[in-house]
C-alpha cells in the first residue's frame, strides 16, 4: 500500500512536517499537492531547526520532492530554501516542481496586503503571502504558470499582460504603489534561470513511481477546517488541503491513494480570524500558549488555544477519509489537572449534536459540551513507548480512539524527531 496522505485535520500547525519527517525515512518520495508559503514547518534535528515552507519536508531526509500542479510557487521563497539546504549540504538534485503550478507574483503579495486592510473588521487573517489573489487568478484563468518560466519571451509576454491590468488595480481600487514592468521583468528572468532545471513532468514522475511500488508520502499543507469547500468559509485558505485533492494537485487517478493519516494537536490551536467553539478562556490561554509555544511559523502571530474538539475531528475524519490518527504535543498537557474534551455541540434551539454542523450560522453559535478527563501531572520525557506513559494519558489517548472509532497510531510527546510514540512502529504508519 504505497501512497500516504498525511492531512491536518484541525486548522492547521499539528505538527504535520514532524510526522512526514519520520515517515519519510521510510518513503521514496514526499509530494507537496495544495498551498504554498503559507505553509510552515519546522523540523528540530538534534541542534538543527529548519523552517520550511515551500518544499515539502522530506528535503531534510534526503528524499526526492516533489511541488505538485495544485501548488502556488513563490520563486523567491522557494530559491531562497533551495539555496539554504544546499548551502547545509542537502542535495537539491531530486526537486521536482510541476510545469502546471501557478507562481505567486509580487501583485499577488500586495494585493492580499491591501485588501485585508480594506476589509477591517471583515479580515481574514491572512498570511499575507499572496495565496488567494493567485488562487483567483487561476480560477480566472489570468495565471502565471511555473512552465512559462522555461521561455524567457513568453515569460516577459505574461508578465507585461498581467501588469496592464493589476497595474490598474493596484493604482485606481487599492490606491498603492504600481509595479514596474522592466524590474519585474528582470527579476524573473533571474529566477527563471535558477528554478528551470527544476521544473518536471510531475504526474508522469509520481504516477510511473507508484506503478513501481515505490512508498509515496502526499503532505497536506493547512488542514480540514481551512479547505475552501469544507472548512469554515469564508475563514479558510484559497486551496484544497482535504486528502481526496492529493490525487488532483499532483495528476494521479484517485484509487492511486491507499492510506489517510489524519494528525491533529492532543488540544486546538487557530490562527486569523473565524469561530473557535473550544476557545480557552484567560488566563488559561495564555499559559497554554506558552506551554505549546503557540506562534507562528511562518507570521509569528498567537496561535489561539483551544480544547480539544472531538465533534471537529469526527468531522475531518468524514471529509478525508482518515483511517488513522496521529496525536501530537500530548505532552503539553501535562502540565494540567484536568482536560476538557468537547464531544458534542449544544445548538441554538438547545439540542445537543456529536456531528459538525452544515451551516454556519449554527455553528457560529454551537457551544461546545465538555466531558472532563484527569491530567497526569508528569513529564512524558522517559515513555519510549505507548505502554510507558502515565494512566491518564493513556486514557486520554483511548478516549479519543473510542469516541472517533478511528485509531491513534502516533503519539507526539516533544518537539525533537524521536520523540513520538508508535504502537505498532513508524514503518508500519508509511506503509512499509
Ligand atoms: P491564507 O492561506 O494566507 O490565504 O490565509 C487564510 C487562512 O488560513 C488564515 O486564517 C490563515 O491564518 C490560515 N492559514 C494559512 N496557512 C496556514 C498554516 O499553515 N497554518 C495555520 N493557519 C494557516
Amino acid at each position: 500500500m504505497p501512497a500516504t496522505v498525511i492531512v491536518g485535520a484541525q486548522w492547521g500547525d499539528e505538527g504535520k512536517g514532524k510526522i512526514v519527517d519520520l515517515l519519510a525515512q521510510h518513503s521514496d518520495i514526499v509530494c507537496r499537492y495544495q498551498g504554498g508559503p503559507n505553509a510552515g514547518h519546522t523540523i528540530v534535528v538534534g541542534s538543527e531547526t529548519y523552517k520550511i515552507r515551500a518544499l515539502p519536508s522530506g528535503i531534510v531526509r534526503g528524499k526526492p520532492c516533489v511541488i505538485g500542479n495544485g501548488c502556488v510557487v513563490d520563486l523567491e521563497v522557494l530559491i531562497g530554501e533551495l539555496d539554504e539546504f544546499e548551502r547545509r549540504g542537502h542535495p537539491t538534485d531530486e526537486v521536482y516542481v510541476s510545469g502546471n503550478a501557478h507562481l505567486i507574483m509580487p501583485w499577488h503579495v500586495a494585493i492580499d496586503q491591501v485588501s485585508e486592510r480594506r476589509l477591517g473588521k471583515l479580515a481574514i487573517g491572512t498570511t499575507k503571502r499572496g495565496i488567494g489573489p493567485c488562487y483567483a487568478d487561476k480560477a480566472m484563468r489570468l495565471g502565471i504558470r511555473v512552465q512559462d518560466i522555461l521561455d524567457p519571451k513568453i515569460l516577459r509576454q505574461k508578465i507585461e499582460v498581467a501588469l496592464a491590468e493589476k497595474n490598474l488595480w493596484l493604482e485606481r481600487v487599492y490606491e498603492t504603489e504600481p509595479f514596474e514592468l522592466e524590474t519585474v521583468a528582470t527579476q524573473y528572468e533571474d529566477y527563471a534561470q535558477r528554478l528551470r532545471p527544476f521544473v518536471a513532468d510531475t504526474s508522469l514522475y509520481v504516477d510511473t513511481a507508484l506503478r513501481n511500488g515505490k512508498l509515496v508520502l502526499f503532505e497536506g499543507a493547512q488542514a480540514t477546517l481551512l479547505d475552501l469547500d469544507h472548512g469554515t468559509y469564508p475563514f479558510v485558505t484559497s486551496s484544497n488541503p482535504v486528502a481526496a485533492y492529493a490525487a488532483i494537485g499532483v495528476g494521479i487517478g484517485l484509487k492511486r491513494i491507499d492510506r489517510v493519516l489524519g494528525v491533529a494537536k492532543a488540544y486546538v490551536t487557530r490562527v486569523g480570524e473565524g469561530p473557535f467553539p473550544t476557545l480557552i478562556p484567560e488566563p488559561q490561554q495564555t499559559r497554554m500558549r506558552e506551554l505549546g509555544g503557540e506562534y507562528g511559523t511562518v507570521t509569528g502571530r498567537e496561535r489561539l488555544c483551544g480544547w480539544l474538539d472531538l465533534v471537529a475531528l469526527r468531522y475531518a475524519i468524514r471529509v478525508n477519509g482518515i483511517d488513522q490518527l496521529a496525536l501530537t504535543k500530548l505532552d503539553v498537557l501535562s502540565e494540567l489537572a484536568e482536560l476538557p474534551v468537547c464531544n458534542r455541540y449544544r445548538l441554538r434551539d438547545g439540542s445537543e449534536t456529536s456531528e459538525f454542523p452544515a451551516h454556519q450560522s449554527d455553528f457560529h453559535a454551537a457551544e461546545p459540551v465538555y466531558e472532563v478527563l484527569p491530567g497526569w501531572r508528569e513529564p512524558l520525557d522517559a515513555c519510549a513507548s505507548i505502554d510507558d506513559l502515565p494512566a491518564a494519558a493513556r486514557a486520554y489517548v483511548e478516549f479519543v480512539e473510542r469516541e472517533l472509532g478511528t485509531e491513534v497510531t502516533l503519539v507526539g510527546t516533544g518537539a525533537e524527531r524521536e520523540r513520538i510514540l508508535s504502537p505498532h512502529g513508524v514503518a508500519s504508519v508509511a506503509g512499509a
